[in-house]
């Protein structure tokens, strides 16, 4: 399956397909305006119709091709039975989980259902959204919530879970195991309500290496891939391992997706000669939104396209849109590169 197809399903348009990590959120006025009126986040994810509609939102606005479904990925722990809140302008706040006894203990509350108005919300976005327009569904990696659901918040070093994994081998293994079939499961089920690619974020995969990295990012994504494409053989898959450096290309040789997400830290010209074929996907900081100058940020996308020349790509940033970035540094972005055509 050609995932450059499956984006831009109007063959007439230029072989670089563009969305944006966290394209729906706080920096959208139409957004914020629904988050009001709202307790918490996880209420939003858990609403189908308001899910659907955050998720059209930047469709509305800007046009991009590609439509991610509104929630996040810690919902798989909440469906676990572990403890997951947002904190106000903390961000998220997990019931930790350190050793078998707890995870046994939470794993007694799992309740998929939890994940129904998920794919409910999928069902609703496919109708409404344009055919020509691709939906993403998604979900974490391995490696990033088990460090959410060891660590119970956001850690700069993950020192806790990575100690954790350390001296409590087992605990581990059992951990990674009941992630590797909540994952599949999640991917599978957005799959069949109607996404029509799906993304893995293994958002803390540059805080390991080696033997570790190996372990805990490429095996587990390898099977993760394996039990999807089981059922969905032809399902385009994008994995951004972020922050992976030079062992993207490991990564690129072992793992059977079809697209590579990459930060911002990442040479494009050095990934071009270690991608093993995959699309590349990326990579403008998202802090360059920030600019007041129009000039800078088409100098900084032309740089991306210099780069790229010759390549089909997905533009993309390295990471989420931030909240304080100003509508109009996206509008700019997107009429810039769709004008380029
Ligand atoms: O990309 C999209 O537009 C789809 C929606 C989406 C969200 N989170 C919405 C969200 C996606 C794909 C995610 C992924 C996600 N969530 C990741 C992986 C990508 C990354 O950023 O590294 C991670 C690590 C999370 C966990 C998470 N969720 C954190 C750390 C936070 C708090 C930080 C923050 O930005 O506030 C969230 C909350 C969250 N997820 C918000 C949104 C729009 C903000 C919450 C709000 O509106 O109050």
């Amino acid at each position: 399956m050609n995932i450059i197809n499956t984006l831009l399903k109007n063959e007439d348009k230029f072989n670089h397909p563009i969305w944006l990590m966290r394209q729906a959120g706080r920096y959208l006025p139409e957004y914020r305006e629904i988050r009001k009126s709202l307790n918490g986040f996880l209420d939003l994810c858990y609403n189908s119709d308001l899910a659907c509609e955050v998720t059209l939102q930047p469709i509305r606005r800007f046009d991009m091709d590609a439509a991610i479904i509104f929630s996040d990925i810690l919902v798989i722990p909440d469906s676990m039975g572990i403890e997951v809140k947002f904190v106000e302008n903390e961000g998220p706040l997990l019931g930790c989980i350190k050793d078998e006894e707890q995870l046994k203990k939470a794993l007694q509350n799992k309740n998929t259902n939890k994940l129904l108005p998920v794919y409910d919300a999928i069902r609703k976005t496919r109708s409404s959204l344009n055919k020509e327009k691709a939906l993403i569904g998604f979900s974490g990696g391995v490696w990033t919530l088990a460090a959410y659901i060891v660590e119970g918040k956001i850690s700069k070093d993950l020192n806790i879970v990575k100690s954790t994994y350390y001296n409590n081998r087992r605990f581990f293994e059992i951990l990674v195991e009941s992630l590797i079939e909540n994952i599949s499961t999640h991917l599978i089920k957005q799959i069949e309500a109607g996404a029509d690619i799906i993304q893995i974020f293994d958002s803390w995969a540059g805080l390991l290496v080696g033997e570790d990295y190996n372990n805990l990012i490429i095996k587990p994504t390898i099977e993760i891939i394996k039990n999807v494409r089981r059922i969905y053989p032809d399902i385009p898959i994008i994995c951004f391992p972020r922050g992976s450096a030079m062992q993207y290309e490991k990564y690129c040789a072992e793992v059977d997706c079809n697209a590579i997400g990459v930060d911002q830290y990442m040479n494009l010209n050095w990934i071009r000669k270690h991608n093993n074929g995959k699309i590349i996907q990326g990579n403008l900081d998202p802090l360059i939104l920030l600019s007041k100058s129009t000039d800078l940020i088409k100098n900084r996308i032309d740089g991306i396209f210099e780069a790229m020349k010759g390549e089909d790509f997905i533009f993309n940033l390295g990471h989420g849109v931030v909240p304080k970035t100003p509508v109009e540094s996206v509008d700019f972005m997107i009429k810039y590169i769709k004008g380029m055509k």
